[in-house]
């Protein structure tokens, strides 16, 4: 068994760890996947962020079947079908007011790019092409392109690709153990001087030269990183003051996670583009994109008239049946009353993941809707050690989560019921209980 997995570099992952145990799901359903070995495990992290309908929401695979035996492929580049516009005109209903222009991706990397590359285009377009300088945050992720990397904030993913990175700097992570370990919801403090430490790097690069400002609304794949009350109006007004665009990365946020369709609205801060992704197509196909001011798209609606405008955009995007996944997603989200369950379930959510408090070696644990992040405290042996060995523990007792360094994460499906949470709270105690000793 072994040798037939050598072949496959997997993303993400220890390869040789994961090839001497290997841990292989066969199928899923609801909020629950079946292991090679017959197992059930509780999907705690909804696939990786995206599956809030559920697995195999049969809405969302007859909308693929029925897409894939009507056309199965079209190019956007110069025809189009009808499922990439109903959906970017859907999209941009649900978004807030004056963000109405629609770009269609395969993923969430690809969406930052494109936002970044728009971000670009328009200052060239207004006469500023000078304006290159990303500004992102600490500990942010912002996928895996170029841009992304570029604008992120997490070494690791930086480490290896330093030299060829566009020019960026980065706002300090709104994390503050000190003030915020076991904080519920949005911190009370510290948002407003967290936020002006943005008119520092502006005073220092000169906002001409500032392309934009890219952050999300809450750090998720760090660890659920929740920024103050404050936060995030602030750097809308400091934006404002000084012509930034403002772009949230909304891949883990957008369609539901925080009870609403976005993090702008939840959270009360619109900005310039939303990038989207994961839960816009349920996981079931590769979807993303960026929702974009409309003044924004109309400045760079200029040039020969044969010639793109932007020079921009993949084979995929709006793929038929990624748009089919999406124009069911919504459909379920709407007609299930996804938004809302999310919003009545985070209450009890908070309180689950909470009593986890008292389990051995917690050092933290912060919730925003239905995401959260259970600290524990390093191996001596060295940070990412612990984590690494509950991901796979709390695995065996039932449970998928991800470790990034040594936080749990717990995002479930939104259809997921009081007694599920529990069973993925109790499966991550059983974990963090048998990891309490530090490995031999
Ligand atoms: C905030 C954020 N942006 C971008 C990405 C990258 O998305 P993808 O893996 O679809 O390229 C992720 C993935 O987790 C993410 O969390």
């Amino acid at each position: 068994m072994n040798d037939r997995l050598d072949a496959y570099w997997m993303p993400y992952t220890p390869n040789r760890q994961f090839k001497a145990a290997p841990r292989i799901v066969v199928s899923a359903k609801g909020v629950a996947y079946r292991t090679a070995d017959g197992r059930e495990v509780l999907d705690g992290i909804s696939g990786l962020w995206c599956v809030g309908a559920g697995h195999g929401h049969p809405r969302i695979a007859e909308a693929i079947k029925r897409q894939v035996d009507t056309l199965d492929f079209v190019s956007s580049f110069q025809v189009g079908h009808p499922g990439a516009f109903a959906l970017s005109e859907r999209i941009a209903a649900l978004a807030p007011p004056g963000l109405d222009r629609v770009f269609l991706t395969n993923s969430g990397s690809e969406a930052v790019d494109t936002a970044i590359k728009i971000a670009l285009a328009h200052a060239r377009a207004c006469g500023q092409g000078q304006r290159t300088l990303l500004i992102g945050r600490e500990r942010a992720f912002h996928g895996v392109g170029f841009g992304g990397m570029s604008v992120g904030g997490m070494v690791n993913n930086r480490r290896a690709f330093g030299p060829v990175l566009m020019r960026s700097d980065h706002l300090r992570s709104t994390w503050d153990p000190a003030t915020q370990a076991f904080v519920r919801g949005q911190p009370a403090e510290g948002g407003i001087a967290l936020a002006d430490e943005l008119e520092r790097l502006v005073a220092l690069h000169d906002a001409s030269n500032i392309a934009a400002v890219l952050v999300e609304p809450f750090a998720g794949s760090t660890g659920v990183l929740v920024p103050p009350v404050g936060y995030l109006q602030r750097l809308r007004q400091i934006c404002d003051r000084h012509r930034l665009l403002l772009i949230f990365d909304e891949v883990i946020s957008g369609f539901g996670r925080l009870g609403s369709m976005f993090a702008a609205q939840a959270l009360g801060v619109v900005p310039d583009m939303i990038v989207f992704a994961k839960t816009v197509s349920n996981g079931a196909a590769p979807l993303g994109g960026v929702i974009v001011r409309r003044e924004l798209h109309d400045a760079v609606m200029q040039g020969p008239d044969h010639l793109a405008e932007l020079m921009h955009g993949y084979t995929w995007s709006g793929h038929p049946l990624a748009c089919a996944a999406g124009m069911a997603t919504l459909d379920v989200l709407e007609e299930e009353r996804l938004l809302q369950r999310v919003a009545e379930l985070a209450p009890q959510f908070e309180s689950i993941v909470h009593a986890l408090a008292d389990a051995p070696g917690v050092v933290s644990i912060r919730n925003l809707g239905l995401a959260a992040g259970v600290e524990l405290a390093p191996d001596p042996a060295g940070p990412g050690r612990r984590g690494a060995r509950a991901q796979a523990a709390a695995f065996d007792r039932g449970v998928l989560t991800r470790a990034p360094g040594d936080t749990l994460i717990l995002a479930p499906p939104f259809v997921s019921t009081r007694d599920d949470i529990q069973r993925m709270a109790d499966a991550l105690r059983q974990a963090i209980v048998d990891t309490a000793s530090p490995a031999p």
